[in-house]
């Protein structure tokens, strides 16, 4: 089964999030698609949406959390009101939110563990900057995200997911090719292996620049359970034409 996510980030109104929600959950069911389909929009709209897509096969994401349960945290959305707007699912580590909000490793790590804690299953980004990738860093910045954000034996396997979001192709119009999503994929899994002794159930999906015209190749990778999709997930006719390509893939592996 393949996952896709579509994260809204700071764009649609709630009204015009939920047409879309409702547009996406009528397509997903009329083709009664076996493809996990993931919305995050933003908070203001978590609600509406989720009532719009409540009994469908459609699930609810946010895009980011606090570290901290409750109190006062001026401005902060906890874990807990997460769910109670409908979310099973949590965008974390997202790197414009380390660019914006200065997060670190260690932040998304506590993160995680609130998330986890509370129930809702992880979306976690990482990825490579530019700069990182000329230096041939890649490999070396991924296991430092994983292994410094993911608290051994703490998080269970299904319950979280890897998005490969390299930063350079986040918005670009760049992606690297499906073999190298395919290697950082199989690298991923060999993290999971040997240092949280689980291999099996933790999801690889990529990020960056996914549009209709390259997520069949993303896609066919075994090591490719999925696509984040940012700027093509904001207008019907392009994001359906993803859900059918994941479908398709779906059917294929
Ligand atoms: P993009 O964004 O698809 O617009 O590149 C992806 C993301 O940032 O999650």
């Amino acid at each position: 089964m393949k996952v896709v996510v579509a994260n809204w980030k700071m764009n649609l109104s709630i009204s015009s999030s939920s047409d879309l929600a409702k547009k996406v959950s009528d397509f997903h069911s009329k083709h009664e698609m076996q493809s996990e389909v993931i919305l995050c929009p933003s908070f203001t709209a978590l609600d509406r949406v989720a009532s719009v897509i409540k009994d469908t096969t459609v699930k609810l994401g946010a895009q980011d959390c606090s570290p901290e349960q409750q109190g006062s945290r001026t401005g902060e959305i906890s874990a807990d009101m997460i769910i109670d707007s409908g979310c099973e699912y949590v965008i974390l580590g997202h790197s414009e939110r380390r660019q914006n909000n200065g997060e670190t490793d260690i932040d998304i790590r506590r993160k995680v563990k609130m998330a986890h804690m509370m129930g809702l299953k992880i979306i976690l980004c990482v990825g490579e900057t530019e700069e990182e990738k000329s230096e041939m860093l890649t490999l070396e910045t991924i296991q430092r995200q994983i292994t410094t954000i993911i608290p051994e034996g703490a998080v269970l396997a299904e319950n979280i997911m890897i998005a490969y979001e390299p930063v350079w192709a986040i918005g670009s119009g760049a992606t690297p090719t499906p073999a190298e999503v395919s290697e950082i994929g199989e690298f991923c899994r060999g993290i999971f292996a040997t240092r949280f002794s689980f291999e099996k159930n933790v999801k690889f999906l990529y990020g960056g620049s996914v549009k209709d015209s390259n997520c069949a190749s993303l896609l066919r990778s075994d090591f490719v359970d999925g696509v984040l999709v940012g700027g093509a997930s904001l207008e019907f006719d392009g994001f359906s034409k993803i859900l059918t390509i994941a479908e398709e893939s779906c059917k294929q592996s």
